[in-house]
């Protein structure tokens, strides 16, 4: 699947415990630049059929080598149903024919990527299959094919003469994450939908089976890693017991017995020993998700447990939402913003992301260019490694909130519209959520040209655009890594709602970063230093001692 946040905006990743975020490492100080395939670039010209295709990315790569990119990340393009974007595998070594069909446009991709001197990774989609892969297909054959074990079957519990499903796991949309199948009259495990039934991690043959098919396979045609969706859902909890406290007949939220299940770092490590240390230097990062826990972390990331370079973590992106309806947040205060922004930076990461605009600053046309160059001042300033979602280069905002629902490609999007109208909603309160919040915002079709407000053509020329902004602005990165992949993170004001002053610091060198993220404030609640120079700022030459709205300075003090 794909959680919510990552594909909305802000990626963060944690590259390693405090103890190691200092250690040197290539993928620390590459930038990531995220391609969602459907929506990027279509090279079919006569026969487009309006998705994006894999040639279509080799066209841009030399827009995303310039733009300062240095790991290329490809949404799933493998064989699917498409039914949730790519995320539902029926064959992991294939070209779907709607992102290009010929496993040769992959191979292609890789070695163009290489060309260019960057590196590519892809996604890994591996907790689960689509319900039409060949092997679950076997496994549904009957209760004694060789494959049944390799997804979880379970027999019905009859209560009162009623057909149940085997335990209270409720899946995702609250009904049972158990589907019936009459053919055997047996269960299947499916946490997320019925057509992405999980896999069986406890049989040691499956595992081989994917880390061949879905791992070797793409090492041996020359990938350099991979992004590895959904990480913590791989080790179910032996037994698949019920949740406790679940009233009789409902099904209840099971995640807190299979989230980072039992043999989860087992699993990792594994994978690590039987693959991963083969193909070295090679890069994952896995999706986490929110969390405060910095041992779980720690557990996955630590330079030493041979587990996941690095996770994605969202506790940036996941502040001010409960699902897709927005709740108040702050930047003060426990759980606040700079709490987020702290935990990332104590466990060493960054990020980078769509839609952030809308969400964080402010998207109307008076702020919106000086927003996402305050942002990308942000991102580019933090330590770990830097995410950017396609189209954040250019300030691409969300969708308006005078979409109707039938332009909502996501089913979270459409599932979440009906159940509001269903519970008494307004449609337009659901559209108005769903516009600041929906998956959606950060997949309509990258603007290249003109057509569009918001564009790639303009933004080269205009030496004021969100682009011109993050090119140089990647560059300062890289040129003072030290500081700014690897520098020791601090708060310099935890005052005040809409003002950030930090510091990053490398030995004797300090960068400190302003940055006035409102349109109303008061004085920075520090004062600008007196000494040091401007190394990097959004708006031309200014030094005085107010900043105007969203407007970002980083002194340099040596
Ligand atoms: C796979 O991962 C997703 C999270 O991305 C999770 O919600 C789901 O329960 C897991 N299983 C399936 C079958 O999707
Ligand atoms: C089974 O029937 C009994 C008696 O009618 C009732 O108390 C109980 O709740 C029923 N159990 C279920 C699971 O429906
Ligand atoms: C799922 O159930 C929980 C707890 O009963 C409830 O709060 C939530 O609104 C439900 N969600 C949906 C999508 O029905
Ligand atoms: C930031 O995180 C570090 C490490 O967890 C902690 O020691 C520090 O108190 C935090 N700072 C703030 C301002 O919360
Ligand atoms: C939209 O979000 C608001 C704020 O969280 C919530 O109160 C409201 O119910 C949501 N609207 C709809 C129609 O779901
Ligand atoms: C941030 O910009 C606003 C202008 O919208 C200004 O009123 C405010 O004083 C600025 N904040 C600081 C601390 O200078």
């Amino acid at each position: 699947m794909y959680i919510l946040c990552t594909a909305l905006l802000a990626l963060w990743t944690a590259h390693a415990v405090v103890s190691q975020s200092q250690q040197h490492a290539w993928w620390k100080e590459a930038v990531i630049y995220q391609v969602y395939l459907a929506s990027f670039k279509e090279s079919r010209k006569e026969n487009a059929i309006g998705y994006g295709d894999l040639d279509g990315i080799i066209d841009k790569l030399d827009h995303i080598k310039d733009l300062g990119a240095d790991i290329v990340w490809v949404s799933p393009f493998y064989h699917s149903p498409l039914k949730d974007m790519g995320y539902d595998i029926s064959n992991c070594d294939s070209v779907d024919p709607t992102f290009g069909g010929q496993l040769g446009d992959a191979i292609r991709l890789i070695r163009e990527v290489h060309k260019r001197g960057m590196r590519c990774i892809h996604d890994l989609v591996i907790n689960h299959s689509s319900n039409r892969h060949p092997w679950f297909l076997q496994s549904a054959e009957s209760k004694t094919n060789e494959y049944r074990d390799w997804y979880f079957w379970r027999p019905p519990q009859y209560k009162n003469g009623s057909r149940y499903p085997p335990n209270n796991w409720a899946g995702n949309n609250n009904g049972s994450a158990w589907k019936y199948d009459p053919k055997t009259e047996e269960y299947y495990l499916n946490l997320f939908n019925p057509f992405q039934p999980d896999f069986n991690w406890e049989n040691p043959d499956t595992r081989q089976a994917i880390f061949h098919d879905a791992l070797e396979y793409w090492f041996n045609q020359g990938v350099d890693g991979f992004r590895m969706d959904a990480f913590t859902f791989y080790s179910k909890p032996h037994g698949l017991s019920d949740v406790p406290n679940c009233p009789d007949g409902e099904f209840c939220d099971a995640s807190s017995l299979y989230l980072n299940g039992p043999r989860e770092h087992e699993y990792l490590q594994q994978m690590n020993r039987a693959v991963l240390s083969h193909y070295m230097p090679m890069f994952t990062v896995g999706e986490y998700g929110p969390t405060y826990d910095m041992d779980i972390i720690q557990k996955c990331v630590g330079a030493s447990r041979n587990e996941i370079n690095t996770v994605f973590i969202t506790n940036m992106c996941d502040i001010g939402r409960d699902g897709f309806n927005p709740v108040p947040w702050t930047l003060t205060g426990k759980g606040g913003w700079r709490d987020a922004i702290n935990f990332t930076q104590a466990v060493g990461s960054v990020a980078a992301g769509d839609g952030s605009i809308s969400r964080f600053a402010n998207d109307s046309p008076k702020f919106r260019v000086q927003s996402g160059k305050a942002l990308a001042m942000m991102l580019s300033t933090l330590s770990g490694t830097l995410s950017l979602y396609q189209g954040q280069e250019i300030g691409m905002v969300n969708v308006p909130d005078s979409w109707p629902i039938s332009d909502y490609r996501d089913t979270y999007s459409t599932v979440y519209y009906d159940e509001a109208l269903v519970a008494g909603g307004s449609s337009v309160g659901a559209l108005k959520n769903l516009s600041l919040l929906a998956r959606d915002n950060a997949r309509p079709p990258f603007n290249w040209n003109a057509k569009e407000e918001i564009n790639l053509a303009d933004q080269v020329e205009d030496p004021d655009s969100v682009y011109r902004f993050w090119k140089p602005m990647l560059r300062v990165r890289k040129a003072y890594k030290d500081l700014f992949v690897y520098g020791g993170f601090e708060f310099l004001s935890l005052e005040g709602e809409k003002f950030l002053i930090y510091e990053k610091a490398a030995g004797k060198a300090k960068a400190l970063v302003y940055i006035n993220l409102s349109e109303r404030t008061g004085e920075p609640p520090v004062p600008v230093p007196k000494e040091g120079e401007i190394l990097f700022q959004t708006h031309v030459d200014r030094s005085s001692s107010t900043f105007e709205p969203f407007e970002g300075r980083i002194y340099l003090m040596q």
